[in-house]
């Protein structure tokens, strides 16, 4: 789609302010004299998403992330959220405009390199227009002010994300798979992962935790600034921010030496001490299992009841409302540090390499721990008849956007992974997994990286494995 910035400062430069024609003009003029006072570049619009077969208006083309800064204050009283948002990125092409993905709140104004930039707003699509073009390879600073009360998104499978608030000026924001850009503008798509600075500052009485680590607390006429920090990259989906008079723990380490900080609404306590006091081991165990534990620090959010209708992975420190909490979730959401935060999906139909691992990881805990083994995990799955939802789609090809989180991706997921396991033995199997981890920790990897990763360390392709479990219709002829 094309879309014409209106323009709310005055526009400089070659192109500025004009229209498609009026554009192709200024180039036509630009090559003709050589060089322009844009250095010769002269760019096009970045596109308004990244061709995700399932989300095409996620992401957005012609630039990578590299930082986000986000210094953000939040009232209770009036639900607002105040602030900016400072993105990093490298043109990836000649630019003359990008888009950022941003929902709902009111974009006050714009900066590119600290000159005024064109501002758009376009349903979930933020458009900026700096003055000059960018050239491929540059890197540049974009500032974007904002503020507003930021909204929930029901998301395609009918579940709430983005922004959630609970009786008592609690807030929950949560971005699995889109709901990120209701409370930050970004290049909303988990192939494009960067570090983060955010920075929330709430009246007294109030706490703020996010991913990563705590770098001050600064108290100020009734209000505390927290900071936060993410090293490693991070997926705008796995993005978090939980609000409330938590109770908060910062003392333990892993066996490994992470430092744990979890955050425990008060209510909560009681009923989920003795589960929060297993996170080292329960991490000591995954490291075994999968190797080194991917990040500089770890915890959990035990969230209050019904904040949101479901657990996430987010990044260092899963959140967990007390109706959703238990030993096998913890389990679930721990191992996604590895398995969907280190090693994030390249597009959401790759999904079941999240899910998949982590319900596997559910099934290896028991087998570990005096329950079902995988493998009778695995027959009691089999047994479901045709009509079971288990069934319904193949889990690397879901067909809509409402399927990410089905049935399919997580069970049939664990399921093909429990056919690789067989298939290599279990030996080569748990060296393969770390391996697999190592080869794209911190990046991006989808469905045929890993059968192909698995074939090439297997020594045969696996194809009767891939094309039966992975994206197979219906139930299987055979265990
Ligand atoms: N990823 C979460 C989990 O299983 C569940 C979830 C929440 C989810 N929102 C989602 C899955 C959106 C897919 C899409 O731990
Ligand atoms: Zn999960």
């Amino acid at each position: 789609m094309d879309k014409r910035p209106e323009r709310r400062t005055t526009p400089k430069g070659p192109g500025a302010g004009r229209g498609r024609r009026g554009r192709i003009a200024v180039a036509l003029l630009a090559a003709l004299a050589v060089t322009s006072c844009t250095g010769g570049v002269n760019g096009t619009p970045g596109a308004s998403g990244t061709r995700d077969p399932l989300f095409p208006r996620l992401g957005n083309d012609g630039y990578d992330v590299q930082h986000y800064g986000l210094d953000l204050a939040y009232d209770p009283a009036t639900g607002t959220l105040s602030g900016g948002a400072t993105i990093v990125a490298r043109a990836t092409k000649d630019l003359s405009a990008f888009d950022l993905d941003f929902a709902g709140m009111d974009v006050r104004d714009a900066t590119v390199d600290d000159e005024p930039a064109a501002v758009n707003r376009a349903g979930d699509e933020l458009t900026l227009r700096p003055q000059e073009d960018l050239g491929r390879g540059e890197t540049f600073t974009a500032y974007v002010r904002y503020s507003g009360r930021p909204r929930t998104i029901t998301d395609s499978d009918g579940s709430k994300e983005g922004w959630l608030t609970s009786p008592g000026g609690g807030v929950l924001a949560l971005g699995e798979p889109t709901g990120s850009m209701a409370w930050f503008p970004s290049n909303n798509h988990p192939s494009d992962k960067a570090t983060y600075d955010i920075k929330v500052t709430v009246p007294d009485g109030l706490r703020v935790v996010s991913n990563g680590e705590l770098t001050s607390t600064v108290h100020n006429g009734g209000r505390t600034a927290f900071s936060w920090r993410t090293k490693e990259p991070m997926a705008t989906y796995l993005a978090m921010l939980a609000i409330g008079p938590y109770e908060i723990d910062d003392k333990g380490t892993t066996k490994s030496g992470i430092p744990v900080y979890t955050a425990v609404d008060p209510a909560a306590k009681e009923r989920t001490a003795q589960v929060v006091a297993q996170l080292p081991d329960i991490l000591a165990w995954e490291e075994e299992k999968f190797g080194s534990y991917p990040f500089s620090s770890t915890g959990v959010v035990v969230a209050p009841a019904k904040s949101a209708g479901y657990a996430l992975e987010t990044q260092n420190r899963p959140v967990m409302p007390l109706d959703q909490f238990d030993l096998s979730t913890l389990v679930h959401e721990l191992a996604h540090q590895w398995f969907g935060d280190s090693v994030t999906p390249a597009a959401w139909r790759d999904m079941w390499l999240n899910e998949g691992f982590a319900q596997y990881a559910e099934w290896l805990w028991s087998e570990d721990h005096g329950g079902m083994s995988a493998q009778e995990h695995f027959d009691t799955e089999y047994a479901k008849d045709d009509g079971d939802e288990i069934w319904a789609f193949p889990p690397a090809a879901p067909p809509t956007a409402a399927d990410v989180s089905g049935r399919p991706v997580y069970v049939r997921g664990a399921m093909a992974v429990h056919k690789v396991r067989e298939a290599v033995g279990d030996e080569k199997f748990f060296a393969l997994v770390q391996d697999w981890l190592r080869a794209h920790r911190h990046a991006n990897a989808s469905t045929k990286d890993f059968t192909r990763f698995v074939d090439g360390e297997a020594g045969h392709r696996l194809t009767q494995v891939w094309n039966t479990w992975l994206y197979g219709d219906g139930k299987p002829d055979s265990p």
